[in-house]
């Protein structure tokens, strides 16, 4: 994985490598639109403005990659050498709607506000406008996700038939989480040979001389 969580969050990190990284995060966020699509497909019966909303998280997500895909090439990135993790679809597709929903807003969103707000006071350093408005878009975004999660989760707990109180219900959604991972994480194979994806190192290379490789234009 070329996001380091420890990296991220350690104050000697050169900023331009926290930039990188979290347009790597950005740009992996495609993921979600994959299995937020799922819900609309496995929730039939639901009221059109739980659609809705659900319509404009997807949206928000492909955007979200978008801001990665767009700003990583500009940065020296071969969007070729970047391996797209099929982990969290692989474990979450296991789930009912209502579990998968849950996960999302209450778990995934809800606990990235702090590690988002330390990135944000990193990559303000840069004076790079663009960077900072993007990510404050996202930030922006990921509270309504929360809000809505809020609102329609005992919705689409309703629909599943799940009665429990929603805090409890998260609980368990967790632990069950945990417990599918252990079968169906970390089973979809590499799609890149090691020497091609990108990782970790290679960005604290790229982001802080410049160039992984003299370009072609360079000979
Ligand atoms: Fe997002
Ligand atoms: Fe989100």
């Amino acid at each position: 994985m070329p996001i380091i969580r420890p990296w991220l969050v350690d104050p000697s990190t050169d900023a331009r490598v926290i930039r990188l990284m979290v347009y790597v995060w950005l740009m992996m966020e495609l993921d979600a639109v994959d299995y937020l699509a799922t819900v609309f497909y496995d929730t039939p019966q639901a009221p059109f403005d739980l659609h809705h909303d659900l319509a404009r998280h997807l949206w928000d997500e492909s955007r979200h990659s978008q801001f990665g895909y767009r700003q990583l090439p500009k940065l020296g990135v071969d969007l070729m050498t970047l391996e797209h993790s099929l982990d969290l679809y692989t474990i979450l597709v296991q789930m009912p709607p209502h579990e998968r929903y849950a996960m999302m807003t209450m778990e995934f969103e809800a606990n990235s506000f702090p590690t988002k707000a330390h990135v944000m006071d990193r990559v303000r350093e840069l004076n790079d406008f663009e960077a900072d408005t993007l990510l404050a878009f996202d930030r922006n975004d990921e509270q309504n996700h929360v809000r809505s999660g809020h609102r329609w989760l005992p919705v689409m707990m309703a629909l599943g038939g799940d009665a429990r109180p929603p805090e409890e219900f998260v609980e368990a959604t967790r632990a069950r989480f945990a417990e599918l991972a252990k079968t169906y994480g970390g089973v979809t194979p590499h799609s890149l040979p090691a020497a091609r994806r990108l990782t970790g190192e290679k960005i604290l290379r790229l982001a802080t001389s410049g160039a992984l490789a003299p370009l072609p234009c360079d000979s």
